[in-house]
Protein backbone atom coordinates (compact mmCIF):
# COMPACT_ATOMS: atom_id res chain seq x y z
CA UNK A 1 0.00 0.00 0.00
CA UNK A 2 1.58 3.57 -1.19
CA UNK A 3 -0.86 6.22 -0.31
CA UNK A 4 -0.75 9.86 -2.07
CA UNK A 5 -2.87 12.77 -0.49
CA UNK A 6 -3.40 15.82 -2.71
CA UNK A 7 -4.92 18.08 0.09
CA UNK A 8 -3.46 18.97 3.38
CA UNK A 9 -2.39 21.54 5.65
CA UNK A 10 0.96 20.05 6.62
CA UNK A 11 2.59 23.85 6.07
CA UNK A 12 3.59 24.59 9.46
CA UNK A 13 2.20 28.30 10.98
CA UNK A 14 0.49 29.53 7.52
CA UNK A 15 -2.96 28.66 8.48
CA UNK A 16 -4.97 26.74 10.62
CA UNK A 17 -3.19 23.47 9.87
CA UNK A 18 0.00 22.39 11.07
CA UNK A 19 0.68 25.60 14.44
CA UNK A 20 4.34 24.65 14.34
CA UNK A 21 7.42 22.53 13.06
CA UNK A 22 7.01 19.49 15.67
CA UNK A 23 3.37 19.38 14.78
CA UNK A 24 3.95 19.17 10.95
CA UNK A 25 7.01 16.55 11.40
CA UNK A 26 5.19 14.55 14.22
CA UNK A 27 2.29 14.25 11.30
CA UNK A 28 4.77 13.34 8.46
CA UNK A 29 6.51 10.57 11.14
CA UNK A 30 2.53 9.20 11.41
CA UNK A 31 1.91 9.17 7.35
CA UNK A 32 4.71 7.20 6.91
CA UNK A 33 4.31 4.41 9.73
CA UNK A 34 0.71 4.11 8.02
CA UNK A 35 2.27 3.95 4.13
CA UNK A 36 1.34 7.65 2.76
CA UNK A 37 4.65 8.19 0.73
CA UNK A 38 3.56 11.64 -1.08
CA UNK A 39 1.36 14.38 -0.30
CA UNK A 40 0.49 18.23 -1.64
CA UNK A 41 1.30 20.89 0.71
CA UNK A 42 -2.01 22.85 0.59
CA UNK A 43 -1.78 25.74 2.35
CA UNK A 44 -5.19 28.31 2.27
CA UNK A 45 -4.52 30.72 -0.37
CA UNK A 46 -6.78 33.60 -1.02
CA UNK A 47 -8.41 33.31 1.88
CA UNK A 48 -9.63 36.44 4.03
CA UNK A 49 -8.67 34.63 7.52
CA UNK A 50 -5.43 33.84 6.22
CA UNK A 51 -3.09 36.32 4.73
CA UNK A 52 -0.90 33.94 3.11
CA UNK A 53 1.05 34.87 0.05
CA UNK A 54 1.47 32.08 -2.61
CA UNK A 55 5.42 33.49 -3.26
CA UNK A 56 5.85 32.21 0.42
CA UNK A 57 5.30 28.23 -0.33
CA UNK A 58 8.41 27.20 -2.10
CA UNK A 59 10.56 28.76 0.62
CA UNK A 60 8.68 27.37 3.53
CA UNK A 61 8.27 23.76 2.02
CA UNK A 62 11.71 23.51 1.50
CA UNK A 63 12.63 24.43 5.05
CA UNK A 64 9.75 21.80 6.23
CA UNK A 65 11.15 19.22 3.65
CA UNK A 66 15.11 19.52 4.58
CA UNK A 67 13.75 18.68 8.03
CA UNK A 68 12.46 15.72 7.45
CA UNK A 69 15.31 14.75 5.61
CA UNK A 70 17.37 14.93 8.40
CA UNK A 71 14.97 13.18 10.81
CA UNK A 72 14.82 10.72 7.73
CA UNK A 73 11.20 10.64 7.47
CA UNK A 74 10.68 9.72 4.19
CA UNK A 75 7.50 11.71 2.93
CA UNK A 76 7.81 13.41 -0.56
CA UNK A 77 5.35 17.13 0.03
CA UNK A 78 4.75 18.85 -3.39
CA UNK A 79 3.83 22.31 -3.18
CA UNK A 80 0.34 23.09 -3.75
CA UNK A 81 -2.38 25.12 -2.26
CA UNK A 82 -6.16 25.22 -1.86
CA UNK A 83 -7.97 28.13 -3.55
CA UNK A 84 -10.92 29.96 -2.14
CA UNK A 85 -13.55 30.75 -3.96
CA UNK A 86 -13.99 34.33 -2.50
CA UNK A 87 -11.58 35.83 -5.34
CA UNK A 88 -10.11 33.35 -7.10
CA UNK A 89 -9.16 34.86 -10.97
CA UNK A 90 -8.07 37.28 -8.12
CA UNK A 91 -4.40 36.00 -8.06
CA UNK A 92 -2.07 36.54 -11.28
CA UNK A 93 -1.05 34.10 -13.38
CA UNK A 94 1.82 33.86 -11.90
CA UNK A 95 0.42 32.83 -8.60
CA UNK A 96 -1.60 30.34 -9.94
CA UNK A 97 1.26 28.38 -11.32
CA UNK A 98 3.24 28.67 -7.74
CA UNK A 99 -0.06 26.75 -6.37
CA UNK A 100 -0.91 24.37 -9.61
CA UNK A 101 0.10 20.99 -10.02
CA UNK A 102 0.78 18.39 -13.20
CA UNK A 103 2.90 18.12 -15.90
CA UNK A 104 2.80 21.04 -18.75
CA UNK A 105 -0.06 21.32 -20.62
CA UNK A 106 -2.01 18.95 -18.18
CA UNK A 107 -1.59 21.34 -14.97
CA UNK A 108 -4.61 21.69 -12.99
CA UNK A 109 -5.75 23.69 -9.25
CA UNK A 110 -7.51 22.67 -6.26
CA UNK A 111 -10.49 24.73 -5.94
CA UNK A 112 -12.45 25.02 -2.21
CA UNK A 113 -15.95 24.84 -2.83
CA UNK A 114 -17.85 27.22 -1.07
CA UNK A 115 -19.42 25.96 2.42
CA UNK A 116 -22.36 28.21 1.85
CA UNK A 117 -23.38 26.32 -1.39
CA UNK A 118 -22.63 25.90 -5.08
CA UNK A 119 -24.30 29.08 -6.83
CA UNK A 120 -23.85 30.95 -10.35
CA UNK A 121 -21.09 32.58 -9.38
CA UNK A 122 -18.73 29.75 -8.21
CA UNK A 123 -19.67 28.16 -11.34
CA UNK A 124 -18.38 31.38 -13.64
CA UNK A 125 -15.15 31.44 -11.31
CA UNK A 126 -14.56 27.68 -12.26
CA UNK A 127 -15.23 28.47 -15.76
CA UNK A 128 -13.02 31.36 -15.80
CA UNK A 129 -10.26 29.60 -14.23
CA UNK A 130 -10.53 26.74 -16.92
CA UNK A 131 -10.40 29.14 -19.41
CA UNK A 132 -7.40 30.56 -17.89
CA UNK A 133 -5.87 27.17 -18.71
CA UNK A 134 -6.58 25.12 -15.39
CA UNK A 135 -7.95 21.81 -15.18
CA UNK A 136 -9.51 21.42 -11.52
CA UNK A 137 -9.89 19.12 -8.60
CA UNK A 138 -12.95 20.69 -6.83
CA UNK A 139 -12.04 20.03 -3.04
CA UNK A 140 -15.06 18.23 -0.96
CA UNK A 141 -17.89 19.17 -2.70
CA UNK A 142 -19.98 17.71 -0.19
CA UNK A 143 -19.31 20.14 2.36
CA UNK A 144 -21.69 22.60 0.20
CA UNK A 145 -24.73 23.25 1.86
CA UNK A 146 -27.63 22.15 0.64
CA UNK A 147 -25.70 20.16 -2.13
CA UNK A 148 -28.43 17.84 -3.30
CA UNK A 149 -31.57 19.87 -2.30
CA UNK A 150 -30.71 23.64 -3.32
CA UNK A 151 -29.85 22.68 -7.09
CA UNK A 152 -26.37 23.08 -6.34
CA UNK A 153 -25.83 19.59 -8.02
CA UNK A 154 -27.25 20.63 -11.38
CA UNK A 155 -24.48 23.21 -11.74
CA UNK A 156 -21.88 20.71 -10.13
CA UNK A 157 -22.91 18.15 -12.08
CA UNK A 158 -22.50 20.67 -15.65
CA UNK A 159 -18.28 21.44 -14.38
CA UNK A 160 -18.06 17.98 -13.68
CA UNK A 161 -19.27 16.96 -17.77
CA UNK A 162 -16.90 20.40 -18.48
CA UNK A 163 -13.43 18.65 -16.57
CA UNK A 164 -14.27 19.21 -13.07
CA UNK A 165 -12.93 16.47 -11.04
CA UNK A 166 -14.19 16.39 -7.27
CA UNK A 167 -12.32 15.67 -4.46
CA UNK A 168 -13.90 13.95 -0.95
CA UNK A 169 -12.74 14.40 2.60
CA UNK A 170 -11.70 11.50 5.01
CA UNK A 171 -13.15 13.62 7.85
CA UNK A 172 -16.57 13.50 5.75
CA UNK A 173 -16.91 9.81 5.51
CA UNK A 174 -16.17 10.26 9.24
CA UNK A 175 -19.36 12.25 9.52
CA UNK A 176 -17.19 14.89 11.50
CA UNK A 177 -18.91 17.28 9.21
CA UNK A 178 -22.35 16.56 9.83
CA UNK A 179 -24.88 14.01 8.71
CA UNK A 180 -25.52 15.80 5.37
CA UNK A 181 -21.57 16.08 4.46
CA UNK A 182 -21.59 12.23 5.46
CA UNK A 183 -24.06 11.33 2.85
CA UNK A 184 -23.01 13.48 0.25
CA UNK A 185 -20.00 11.92 0.22
CA UNK A 186 -21.14 8.22 0.59
CA UNK A 187 -23.71 9.02 -2.27
CA UNK A 188 -20.39 11.05 -4.54
CA UNK A 189 -18.36 7.63 -3.75
CA UNK A 190 -21.25 5.26 -4.88
CA UNK A 191 -22.30 6.63 -7.80
CA UNK A 192 -18.48 7.61 -9.27
CA UNK A 193 -18.77 10.97 -9.15
CA UNK A 194 -15.82 10.97 -6.81
CA UNK A 195 -12.05 10.63 -8.44
CA UNK A 196 -10.49 11.22 -5.18
CA UNK A 197 -10.40 10.93 -1.51
CA UNK A 198 -8.16 13.10 0.35
CA UNK A 199 -7.42 13.95 3.94
CA UNK A 200 -7.43 17.43 3.93
CA UNK A 201 -5.88 17.21 7.12
CA UNK A 202 -5.04 19.85 9.68
CA UNK A 203 -2.09 18.34 12.15
CA UNK A 204 -2.46 18.80 15.55
CA UNK A 205 -6.56 19.22 15.31
CA UNK A 206 -8.38 17.05 12.85
CA UNK A 207 -5.50 15.01 11.72
CA UNK A 208 -7.03 12.18 10.03
CA UNK A 209 -5.25 10.36 6.82
CA UNK A 210 -5.36 9.13 3.70
CA UNK A 211 -4.74 5.21 5.18
CA UNK A 212 -7.68 5.80 7.45
CA UNK A 213 -10.00 7.35 4.12
CA UNK A 214 -9.05 3.69 2.06
CA UNK A 215 -10.92 1.84 5.32
CA UNK A 216 -13.89 4.01 4.99
CA UNK A 217 -14.32 3.75 1.26
CA UNK A 218 -14.81 0.01 1.83
CA UNK A 219 -16.90 0.89 5.00
CA UNK A 220 -19.04 3.34 2.73
CA UNK A 221 -19.68 0.69 0.03
CA UNK A 222 -16.91 0.94 -2.38
CA UNK A 223 -15.29 -1.91 -3.91
CA UNK A 224 -11.60 -2.62 -3.50
CA UNK A 225 -10.47 -1.53 -6.63
CA UNK A 226 -12.53 1.47 -6.36
CA UNK A 227 -10.77 2.12 -2.67
CA UNK A 228 -7.66 1.62 -4.54
CA UNK A 229 -8.12 4.18 -7.17
CA UNK A 230 -9.71 6.98 -4.84
CA UNK A 231 -6.82 6.89 -2.09
CA UNK A 232 -4.03 5.58 -4.71
CA UNK A 233 -4.24 5.59 -8.14
CA UNK A 234 -6.14 8.52 -9.25
CA UNK A 235 -4.27 11.09 -6.80
CA UNK A 236 -0.76 9.50 -8.02
CA UNK A 237 -2.46 10.03 -11.65
CA UNK A 238 -3.13 13.45 -11.03
CA UNK A 239 0.41 13.99 -9.40
CA UNK A 240 2.19 12.45 -12.27
CA UNK A 241 -0.26 13.07 -15.20
CA UNK A 242 -2.49 15.76 -14.22
CA UNK A 243 -5.27 16.29 -16.41
CA UNK A 244 -4.67 16.02 -19.81
CA UNK A 245 -6.40 17.25 -21.83
CA UNK A 246 -9.38 15.25 -23.26
CA UNK A 247 -9.20 13.15 -20.17
CA UNK A 248 -12.57 14.34 -18.64
CA UNK A 249 -14.77 13.85 -21.66
CA UNK A 250 -14.14 10.51 -21.51
CA UNK A 251 -14.25 10.33 -17.80
CA UNK A 252 -17.59 12.23 -17.98
CA UNK A 253 -18.82 10.03 -20.97
CA UNK A 254 -18.81 7.10 -18.21
CA UNK A 255 -20.32 8.46 -15.29
CA UNK A 256 -23.71 6.89 -16.30
CA UNK A 257 -24.94 6.01 -12.59
CA UNK A 258 -28.13 7.81 -11.29
CA UNK A 259 -27.76 10.50 -9.12
CA UNK A 260 -27.65 10.42 -5.28
CA UNK A 261 -31.05 11.28 -3.73
CA UNK A 262 -31.26 11.92 -0.34
FE1 LIG B 1 -8.36 22.20 3.12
Amino acid sequence: MSYVDIHCHILPAVDDGARDLEESVDYARRLVDEGVRELIATPHVGNPRFPFEPEEIEDRLAALSSELEQREIPLRIHSGGELHPSEPNSLTDAQLELIANGPPGARWLLFEIPFAGVDQRFADDCRQLMARGYGLVIAHPERARGLFSDGGWQLLRGLVAEGALLQINVCSLLGNNGLEAQEAAVGLLRSGYAFTLASDAHPGTRDHTAALGFALTLKAGASSLQAWRLTQANPRFLLRSGIPAGFNEQRSASLGQPLPVF
